[in-house]
């Protein structure tokens, strides 16, 4: 990967403020990167304590992006834009991606100026590869931005991947019309990966982690299955459905959880359903 050849990252400008924690920097803390401040890794500490498998969550979460991206590329799909991308890490889409087909190409998209500094950092000058400063809310800014419409062909299928995103934004109209749209824009065979915080078999302490989020700025939702079953509005899932992270077609490389039900993330990947009625 890049960031391998990479020996720090760059100076924040500053319009980031370090002393401000950030989504894309906890999680990178999660992961053992070093793309995070003291008050990430602070936030990311007190999670931790709160539940103790949080860290564990993050990792579960990159193995089901490696294999949704897998599934996506064994189906043909050569093009992917990922919604809320964070900070990259090993194993990102255009690697994974890349592994079935050389040509993929990738654009990812994120709403945190850190998070677009550190990716274009550490993917360099990359030819198929672009970062889009977005918000995953404002599809008809993304899907006519330049940068996307040059490196993505909005006619052919495409792998939007919306992980560990969602449960960041809470409902509004506004949410609603932006899955509408991705679904209304996206071309045939295209596919939806989600993956999203739920309260689950513990929803105390998925209480108290929202709670910390909460505080430091950032508002976490935590949804039912009933409700992230929603935003596959006009898809179809394909099989095992809706499951816990650990549950989507684990691989053979995948840590095992003795009880996958104790994941506090739900994901799934879903096909567009070519006959679906547009929605009002
Ligand atoms: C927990 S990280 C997930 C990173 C990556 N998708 C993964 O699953 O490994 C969530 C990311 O979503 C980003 N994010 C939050 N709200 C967003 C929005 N409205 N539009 C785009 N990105 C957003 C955050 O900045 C953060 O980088």
């Amino acid at each position: 990967m890049h960031g391998d050849q990479v020996s720090s990252p760059p100076e924040p400008p500053a319009t980031i403020d370090p002393n401000l924690p950030s989504a894309a920097r906890v999680y990178d803390a999660f992961l053992g990167g070093t793309h995070n401040f003291a008050a990430d890794r602070a936030v990311a500490a007190r999670a931790t304590e709160l539940v103790p498998d949080a860290p564990r969550n993050a990792r579960d979460n990159r193995a089901f992006l490696r294999r949704a991206v897998r599934f996506a590329a064994s189906r043909g799909i050569r093009q992917f834009l990922d919604l809320g991308s964070g900070i990259p890490t090993s194993g990102n889409v255009h690697e994974v991606a890349r592994e079935a087909a050389p040509d993929a190409r990738v654009v990812y998209v994120d709403v945190d100026p850190s998070a677009v500094l550190y990716a274009r950092h550490l993917l360099g000058a990359d030819p198929l590869t672009r970062v889009v400063l977005g918000d995953a809310q404002r599809p008809e800014l993304l899907l006519t931005d330049p940068t996307v419409r040059n490196l993505l062909d909005p006619g052919r299928p495409m792998c939007l991947l919306m992980l560990a995103v969602l449960h960041f934004l809470p409902d509004s109209p506004a949410l609603d019309a932006a899955m509408r749209a991705y679904r209304d824009a996206a071309a045939p065979g295209s596919l939806l990966a989600i993956s999203h915080i739920t309260g689950g078999t513990r929803p105390e302490e998925m209480d108290r982690i929202a709670d910390l989020y909460n505080r430091t700025g950032t508002p976490l939702v935590p949804r039912n299955p009933d409700r992230v079953l929603r935003f596959f509005d006009g898809w179809e899932l394909v099989a095992p459905g809706l499951v816990y992270t650990p549950q989507w077609r684990p691989g053979p490389d995948d840590d095992e959880r003795a009880d996958p039900a104790s994941s506090l993330t739900l994901a799934g990947v879903a096909g567009l359903v070519t006959d679906a009625t547009p929605a009002s």
